[in-house]
């Protein structure tokens, strides 16, 4: 399979936000990532329904919905309203895992878990067989614009020999700091999906620089 990016609308410009997601329905893009924040797992707050039902509404890709909130499995069925289709939660939120992946299933969404920068892989290894996507995080969730962590090159490698080990076909997303510069070795070590925030919406031609990291090998 050929590595998916999923822009996310964290870094849009919020008073035009209708034209950056027709621009993402033009490009390349294969997914549409939203960052949930709830200013108490994390030090920010982004957007909440309003914002999310009107994205739901023009959005023709994919809503990928990171959920950087405590108890995420009170607003999995709102999301799934909005037309969520990937939803994540952090493995630092949730003191009963594999509940709230069976939830987000039952919904009928993909499930994944997002590892901070400092959890290890091994937290994964008795619920990996259950899960559709494991999200690293290469930045401290929370802010867009941040320097990439360079151990998740190492990490990647880690989790891709859990996934072997245990036979799952789960995906590897990488968030933070992706750019042109590190997204080829990311690849390379076995990400399938590049998450993109600055990288994608300060560049001069974010068409053409999905249009890149989409075509990189
Ligand atoms: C950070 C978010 C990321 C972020 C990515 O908490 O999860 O999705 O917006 O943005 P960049 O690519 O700018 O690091
Ligand atoms: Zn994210």
């Amino acid at each position: 399979m050929s590595h998916l990016v999923a822009p996310s609308l964290l870094s849009a410009n919020f008073l035009n936000l209708g034209e950056d997601i027709e621009m993402l329905n033009r490009s390349e893009a294969d997914w549409i990532h939203l960052d949930i924040m709830d200013g108490v797992f994390v030090p920010n707050i982004s957007f909440g329904f309003p914002v999310i039902e009107k994205i739901a509404l023009k959005a023709r890709k994919p809503l990928d919905v990171h959920l950087m909130i405590i108890d995420p499995d009170r607003y999995i069925d709102r999301f799934r309203e909005n037309k969520a289709e990937i939803i994540t939660v952090h493995s630092e939120t949730c003191p009963h895992l594999h509940r709230t992946i069976d939830f987000i299933k039952k919904s009928g969404a993909k499930a994944g878990v997002a590892l901070n920068p400092h959890s290890p892989v091994a937290l994964l290894t008795n619920i990996i067989r259950d899960l559709d996507l494991v999200l690293l995080m290469s930045v401290n969730p929370g802010f867009g614009g941040q320097k990439f962590i360079g151990e998740t090159y190492e990490k990647i490698l880690e989790l891709e020999e859990l996934i072997a080990r245990k036979n799952t076909k789960t995906l590897v997303e990488v968030d933070g700091g992706v750019d042109l510069t590190n997204a080829s070795r990311l690849i390379e070590n076995g990400a399938n999906v590049l998450v993109t925030g600055n990288a994608v919406f300060t560049s001069p031609s974010p068409i053409e620089t999905i249009h890149r990291l989409k075509n990189l090998q």
